[in-house]
């Protein structure tokens, strides 16, 4: 850690301080507004310039490792699982490395009583949810989003892929996190056929994949719907608070934070065309500020 960096830092602060140009090759964000920085680049590398305890909420969809030349089923047709050569696995040891580097970098990061969501498949999710408890995280929930509108199994060889799992966890056992538990039980989710309205929120969400209105800029071929990325915003954050996702693909968590509205928001990618596209969906909705409910 560089001298000069403290955790009172206002979010200009932390854009100026990873554009580290005496220190480091400088990097700039792609896209800045006074609340929304994203960057491309390696995760790693821009993760490591941040400050110590500083971002109170992130959310990270990690690559699944899954793009192994299999099949799946895409609109009715038969095509390739495959999602882009970041998704192709390297092996147990080397993936697990990954994922050990990038959540120790996420621990480093976080506010003792900060939070941070990993979501993904079986391909992925018990590398990290094992690396959490390594790491010392205190998970505090284990989500099933159930896809109501999943794509069927067409070889018929094993029961269809219908969820994915997202875990929660702090970074201090013994911090106090942000649970919004009234707005999670009395919020409106209309696209959930699990919620039982004024009745606590459930750890298994019924929300369908992302609608074509999602995607009129583009698709990311993992985009998370948007309804997903809202109820974990309003659940886990605040007004003011700084949400980091460093594997913002088609930007689902900036849309949302900005949508919530009154958070701060930074986003990396390693692709410049999933930043191009999240900066797109992102400056569609600066004049749709606040949203009362969820749905
Ligand atoms: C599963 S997708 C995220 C999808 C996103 N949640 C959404 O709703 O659109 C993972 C993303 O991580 C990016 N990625 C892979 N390796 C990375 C790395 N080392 N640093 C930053 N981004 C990376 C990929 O380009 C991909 O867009």
């Amino acid at each position: 850690m560089e001298n000069g960096i403290t955790a009172s830092m206002v979010f200009e602060d932390i854009v100026n301080h990873v554009a580290q140009n005496n220190i480091r090759q400088s990097i700039k964000p792609k896209l800045k507004t006074d609340d929304v920085a994203l960057y491309v680049g390696d995760c790693l590398e821009i993760m490591s310039r941040f400050p110590d305890n500083y971002v109170d909420m992130i959310f990270s969809d990690p690559p699944y490792n899954l793009s192994n030349d299999g099949i799946t089923c895409q609109a009715g047709r038969m095509v390739k699982v495959n999602k882009g050569d970041w998704d192709k696995s390297k092996g147990f040891d080397e993936d697990l490395k990954f994922h050990e580097a990038w959540i120790s970098e996420c621990r480093r990061i976080l506010k003792p009583e900060g939070t941070i969501w990993i979501s993904g498949t079986n391909h992925s999710i018990y590398q990290c949810g094992y690396l959490l408890q390594k790491l010392n995280f205190h998970i505090l929930n284990d989500i099933s989003w159930f896809k109501p509108n999943a794509a069927p199994n067409l070889a018929c060889t094993t029961f269809a892929h219908s969820h994915e799992t997202l875990l929660w966890a702090r970074k201090d056992k013994a911090s106090r996190h942000i649970f919004n538990y009234d707005q999670m039980k009395n919020g409106s989710f209309s696209e959930d056929k699990m919620k039982v309205p004024e009745k606590q929120m459930r750890s298994v969400w019924s929300i369908p994949t992302p609608a074509l209105d999602e995607k009129v800029f583009g698709k990311h071929p993992t985009q998370k719907p948007l309804a997903l990325l809202k109820r974990i915003v309003v659940s886990s954050t605040n007004e003011g608070s700084l949400i980091l996702d460093p594997f913002n693909g088609g930007g689902t968590t900036g849309v949302a934070a900005k949508l919530v509205g009154n958070r701060k928001y930074i986003g990396i990618d390693i692709s410049e065309e999933f930043i191009n596209l999240s900066a797109k969906r992102l400056n569609q909705i600066t004049e749709r500020k606040h949203f009362s409910n969820l749905s």
